[in-house]
């Protein structure tokens, strides 16, 4: 799934690392493109003259396992630059005649490394003293080095921490340079990449505009494509750059459920219709969606009506248009990425998301993808490139469900409209304050549980707001954010003395896990 034939890369073999991403990410801001593979899927034709490197991850295997570890080993032949990454490091030992055991002092944290030869990979990485402090995370060692191999560092416990073999440009590394704990780690990388691999740089935010509109313009022709706009990042992205590439030739459809955040449907519509005159369907389904909700309060049930109303609506809309062939999705680059599965290991479900996945096979359109290869952070930045506003590219992630699941119990059109108040005022404070960008994701929701207050002398029962903040990389673990306790007093009378509904504010310290972002 290459982006394009001439574009050189830098690849990375994925062993199921936890920070096989982090490493694609590192080289991808170093302005070079960088692409995974799962070690699973790499075959000889995988070979070409555009990888100019290759990177081996780390990963949760043993490699005297040797069933689970299967791989082209044909790579060693390539005549490629070669960087082995602690479990990488071992591979590359364990494949060109050394040996790897079971270490007899694991090594986790923080290491002190100590310089004993001079090599290309490490060109200012060591403090004058020679040492540096990295991370490590490892409970296997490389024992005995393969031929040609000489050692550049060593910790107390690993005595092959850093090792080269210069003739054949192969390289290894006990630590994790991608990590931020791992001081000037970055450096290692850049070094691997420009002076080792001699790559330019090929992956700024405008070359990527003008790449991904080329491919979209030579995959589409003169179809039509419809995009289900959210007014999130990833789909206003897709509908930006779709719009940029082919015109007209793009129809979105926009499905206001009732349940968005405050004033966000004038907003898509301002921005999308209005601004960029792109072609929008606008379906006001309010209604339908209260009454398929009325008196549901398990939130799986919530889910699965809302994803499969809206599949429903989408779908009635999109037969509208005449000669659609492809509908686009915002999918991203670790959606795609098969790391997890690398142990076998199956997560359990949490809960059941709701996106567009369910429509093609049922509407038998062709997907289109133009993100698939793009992190979030980079998405971003081609958003900007885009002439998106920051409004739009920087705003929180937003769940396909909406308000209905930041209100635990059952739905009413009086509930929605505070919650969508309260919301709108945390939001803007945020804001205001310069607080909003340093946090990953924010928002407000209601309890479905009414306390006894007291307001100008009256007795008030009224209903709990909850208000939660958190800081993240991913969205997969979080951790909540730590406001002022003038903040909170400030907001907390904000939200009361404006909301008529709310008589009490509590703020939600819960990391993930053991909680999820999201209440239900
Ligand atoms: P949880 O609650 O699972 O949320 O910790 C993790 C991130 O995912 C978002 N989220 C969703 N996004 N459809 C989406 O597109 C969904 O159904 C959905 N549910 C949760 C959530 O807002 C957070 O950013």
């Amino acid at each position: 799934m290459s982006l394009d034939q001439n574009l050189n890369k830098i690849l990375i073999i994925d062993f199921g690392s936890q920070f096989t991403q982090l490493i694609a990410r590192r080289i991808r801001e170093l302005g070079v493109f960088s692409e995974i593979i799962s070690h699973k899927k790499l075959n000889s034709k995988f070979e070409n003259s555009q990888i100019k490197g290759i990177i081996l991850s780390g990963g949760p295997l043993n490699v005297y396992q040797s069933k689970k570890v299967k791989f082209n080993n044909k790579i060693f032949k390539w005549k490629k630059p070669i960087l082995g990454i602690c479990f990488g490091h071992q591979v590359i030992s364990k494949e060109l005649g050394g040996k790897v055991k079971k270490a007899k002092n694991r090594e986790f944290g923080l290491a002190k490394l100590r310089r004993l030869n001079k090599s290309k990979l490490t060109k200012n990485f060591f403090n004058k003293d020679g040492s540096n402090n990295v991370w490590m995370s490892h409970a296997d060692e490389v024992t005995k080095l393969a031929k040609g191999f000489k050692v550049i560092a060593k910790t107390e416990t690993s005595k092959f921490s850093i090792v080269e073999n210069l003739s054949k440009n192969f390289y290894g590394i006990q630590f994790h340079p991608e990590v931020t704990h791992t001081k000037k780690g970055k450096i290692i990388l850049k070094n691997f990449v420009f002076s080792i691999c001699e790559m330019k740089k090929n992956w700024l935010s405008k070359n990527q505009k003008k790449l991904l509109i080329r491919n979209i313009k030579n995959e589409v022709g003169n179809s039509k494509v419809i995009c289900a706009l959210s007014g999130g990042v990833d789909s206003s992205v897709v509908a930006k750059l779709l719009h940029n590439a082919i015109g007209n030739q793009l129809t979105c459809v926009f499905v206001n459920n009732g349940l968005l955040r405050k004033n966000e449907e004038k907003q898509v519509i301002k921005t999308f219709k209005e601004k960029f005159k792109i072609n929008i369907i606008y379906v006001d389904a309010k209604n339908l969606f209260l009454n398929k909700l009325k008196r549901i309060s398990d939130p799986e049930k919530k889910r699965k009506i809302i994803g499969n109303l809206f599949i429903k609506i989408f779908e009635n809309y999109a037969k509208k248009i005449k000669n659609v062939k492809y509908l686009a999705q915002g999918t991203l680059y670790p959606d795609l990425i098969e790391s997890k599965s690398v142990t076998g290991s199956q997560t359990s479900k949490i809960k059941s998301h709701h996106n567009v996945g369910g429509l093609p096979k049922k509407m038998k359109l062709k997907l289109i993808e133009p993100l698939r290869l793009l992190f979030k952070d980079e998405v971003r930045k081609l958003g900007l490139e885009l002439k998106l506003s920051k409004e739009i590219v920087l705003r929180h992630p937003f769940p396909g469900p909406g308000l209905a699941i930041r209100m635990p119990g059952e739905i009413t059109k009086d509930k929605i409209k505070i919650l969508k108040d309260a919301d709108y005022i945390f939001i803007n404070t945020l804001k205001e304050q310069n607080l909003y960008a340093k946090i990953w994701q924010a928002y407000a929701a209601l309890l479905p549980v009414k306390t006894v207050g007291v307001m100008g002398d009256n007795r008030t029962y009224e209903y709990i707001c909850l208000l939660r903040a958190i800081t993240s990389e991913d969205g997969m673990t979080a951790d909540t954010y730590n406001f002022s306790k003038s903040f909170m007093q400030f907001v907390s009378n904000k939200i009361i003395n404006n909301i008529k509904g709310i008589n009490r504010v509590v703020y939600d310290i819960t990391s993930k896990p053991p909680s999820t972002i999201e209440l239900e």
